[in-house]
C-alpha cells in the first residue's frame, strides 16, 4: 500500500515539523508497544530538538483483527510525564478506542502539553473520537501490516505498508 520511500520521506517530514513546533523545547516522546516502535525509533532520529523517549504497552487486541474495546495497561511509563512536552507515537488510530484511554489517562499525569503522532490513520474506522496532532497517511477501511503493524504478531518488519487479504 505504501512504500518504504514514501514512508521514509513522510517520516522525515513529520521529523521536520515536529523540530520546528517545538523549537526551543525539548519534547518526550511515548511509544505505545509494540507496534509504535518501529516509527518512533525512526521519527526520533529525524527530530532535531532534544528528544527523550519511553515505553508502555496497552493492549486492546489478542491475535484478532477485531477491537475487543477492553484496553488494559501491559506494561506503564518508566518516567513521569509532568512538565514534559509529551507526544504518543502510535502505529494507527482505528476505532480510537485505544488512544482516547491512553490519552485520558496520560493527561492526569500533568505533562506541560500532550499531542499524539500516528503513523497511520483510518478515519472510517472511527468509533471513539481523537484528536490525532501528526498523522503519517490516512488509509482506507484495511487491514494493514508492516513498519510495526502485525497480523498474529508477524510482519512487524516488512519495511513497507502492506495489505492482508483475507479468504471469505
Ligand atoms: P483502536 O483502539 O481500535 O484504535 O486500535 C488501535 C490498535 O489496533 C492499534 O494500535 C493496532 O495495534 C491495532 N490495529 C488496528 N488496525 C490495525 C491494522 O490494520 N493492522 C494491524 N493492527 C491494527
Ligand atoms: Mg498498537
Amino acid at each position: 500500500m505504501i512504500s518504504e520511500e514514501e514512508v521514509d520521506r513522510r517520516i522525515q517530514e513529520i521529523g521536520e515539523q515536529i523540530s520546528r513546533d517545538y523549537a526551543g523545547e525539548q519534547v518526550h516522546l511515548v511509544c505505545v508497544l509494540r507496534g509504535g516502535s518501529f516509527f518512533m525509533c525512526e521519527l526520533s532520529k529525524r527530530i532535531t530538538i532534544p528528544v527523550t523517549l519511553d515505553f508502555m504497552s496497552v493492549s486492546s487486541y489478542g491475535n484478532d483483527t477485531k477491537s475487543s474495546g477492553v484496553v488494559r495497561i501491559v506494561k506503564d511509563l518508566d518516567d513521569p510525564l509532568k512538565d514534559k512536552h509529551v507526544i504518543v507515537v502510535e502505529d494507527v488510530v482505528d476505532s480510537g478506542r485505544t488512544l482516547s484511554y491512553l490519552l485520558e489517562m496520560l493527561k492526569k499525569r500533568d505533562p506541560k502539553s500532550l499531542k499524539l503522532c500516528t503513523l497511520l490513520d483510518k478515519p472510517e474506522r472511527r468509533v471513539v473520537n481523537v484528536k490525532v496532532d501528526y498523522t503519517g497517511f490516512e488509509i482506507p477501511d484495511k487491514f494493514v501490516v508492516g513498519y510495526g503493524l502485525d497480523y498474529a504478531q508477524k510482519y512487524r518488519n516488512l519495511p513497507y505498508i502492506g495489505i492482508v487479504e483475507f479468504d471469505d
